[in-house]
């Protein structure tokens, strides 16, 4: 597969050209000089006829989509642009769990969407099943101008049934748009388990978050039956909410996955999940308990090991390893094809050699069931005070939270807060909060 964003990239630097035009470095450093602007031949990312277009559409061809379009701003810019893309399609209100990223509830605010939180079969704030007799129900009572939306697979590494809740959302004509940032790698896998191979009508991955891509880059993907406003729209779309300054280093990088997703990825990928396979095995075998089943994420319950979270996290950076997250009952470690057999055995034999203790009794932590006092776009866009948690009950909550995942927010924004919420923040160590003046 061709990498024609790389190639012209790497003429330009050949040529020495004088560069007269953006960024101000112009070109001096190692990595510096693969960082142009969109110049003549560069194409335009957005409104692309050229190098960019010739790249995504290398990228449609991999993930099998009617229309794939970069981001180089992450999921966070393609969730808007996903929703904006429903909303001109006519879709008013989003049925959703509420284990939803921030970008979400910021990008239903600014378009004007409506927002049913759907009930889950066992609400934990780490985690959002959904339960499709549940969808079934709500979907069967009424689907005018609604989408449902699913965030899969979690900050844990829980999967959704997607092929189920789309199988469920076609039956009533209503599109399924899945945030699927931490996947990309998904559809690589001997079974192939992408959203988008799975029925979902559009979705979102975070490239960078697990493929060999720089931070940053994203793709938005349309299905190959996707609506026509959407394929026509999606430029539009994403361009709203964009720089106009995209990163060329990131373009580089997403054209070059391209081909590595061509050739080697597979098998790389292939090896990778094998050694990872049995990481986990080794580790049950130990004594700890996993949880969650995406292929390349090994999140730990610490508590049954005798442990907090952050204790496991502590002696692992001792050992010079970085895990992705930790709290006090969790670690969340995330592999790619990238780490070796040594980082796994490096990272087994830490794990391994710290002895087991009794349980750690942690409280589960359940949600308050929340009244709603105001929308979520009227209490963003209020003026808010800072106050102490305490001090806050009966206020309209403002902010989101928790600033991403794993966490269900304990509130969205325009909640009442209780005292159970209050309760609940506490115990996450949360003291102030925004509440609407
Ligand atoms: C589930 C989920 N969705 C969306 C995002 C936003 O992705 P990005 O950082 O690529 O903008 C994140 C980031 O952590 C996430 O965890």
């Amino acid at each position: 597969m061709n990498t024609p964003i790389s190639d012209f990239v790497d003429k330009y630097i050949e040529s020495s050209t004088i560069r007269l035009h953006m960024p101000g470095h112009k070109g001096v450093g190692d990595m510096e000089r693969y960082d142009i602007t969109e110049i003549a031949g560069a194409d335009v990312l957005y409104h692309s006829d050229g190098i960019i277009r010739e790249s995504e559409r290398n990228l449609e061809k991999l993930y099998s989509t009617s229309r794939s379009v970069y981001s180089t701003e992450g999921s966070t810019l393609s969730i808007k642009a996903m929703l904006t893309l429903a909303y001109m399609s006519g879709v008013r209100r989003i049925i959703a769990p509420r284990n939803v990223h921030k970008a979400f509830v910021y990008a239903v605010a600014q378009i004007g969407l409506e927002v049913e939180w759907i009930s889950t079969t066992s609400l934990d704030i780490c985690s959002s099943p959904l339960d499709i007799e549940r969808l079934e129900s709500v979907l069967s009572n009424d689907s005018d101008g609604v989408a449902v939306y699913v965030t899969t697979p979690d900050y844990l590494g829980n999967m959704l049934d997607v092929k189920a809740i789309s199988k469920c959302c076609r039956a009533h004509r209503v599109p399924l748009l899945v945030d699927n940032a931490h996947g990309a790698y998904l559809r690589y896998l001997p079974k192939d388990m992408h959203p988008i191979s799975l029925g979902a009508s559009m979705c979102v991955d975070s490239a960078h978050k697990t493929l060999s891509v720089l931070t940053g880059g994203g793709y938005l993907h349309l299905a190959k039956d996707a609506n026509a406003i959407w394929i026509d729209n999606v430029e539009r779309a994403m361009a709203m909410y964009a720089s106009t300054s995209p990163s060329y280093l990131i373009l580089r990088s997403l054209d070059r996955q391209n081909a590595y997703m061509d050739s080697d990825y597979r098998r790389d990928l292939l090896e990778a999940t094998d050694r990872v396979v049995a990481l986990r095995e080794n580790l049950i075998s130990h004594g700890y308990t996993l949880v969650g089943d995406e292929p390349l994420k090994v999140s730990i319950d610490c508590s049954s090991y005798g442990y907090n979270g952050g204790e496991i996290e502590g002696v692992l950076r001792a050992e010079g390893i970085e895990v992705e997250y930790s709290d006090e009952r969790y670690i969340v470690m995330m592999y790619s094809e990238r780490n070796t057999l040594e980082d796994i055995r490096k990272v087994s034999s830490v794990l391994t050699s710290i002895p087991p203790k009794p349980p750690v009794e942690i409280p589960p932590m359940t949600l308050p069931t929340p009244t709603r006092a105001m929308s979520i776009r009227d209490a963003l866009y209020s003026q808010v005070e800072k106050i102490d948690v305490k001090r806050a009950e009966g206020r309209v909550y403002s902010d989101t939270l928790i600033s991403c995942p794993p966490a269900i927010p304990v509130l969205m924004s325009g909640e009442i807060v209780s005292r159970e919420a209050i309760d609940l923040m506490q115990n996450l160590g949360i003291s102030h909060i925004n509440v609407v003046k």
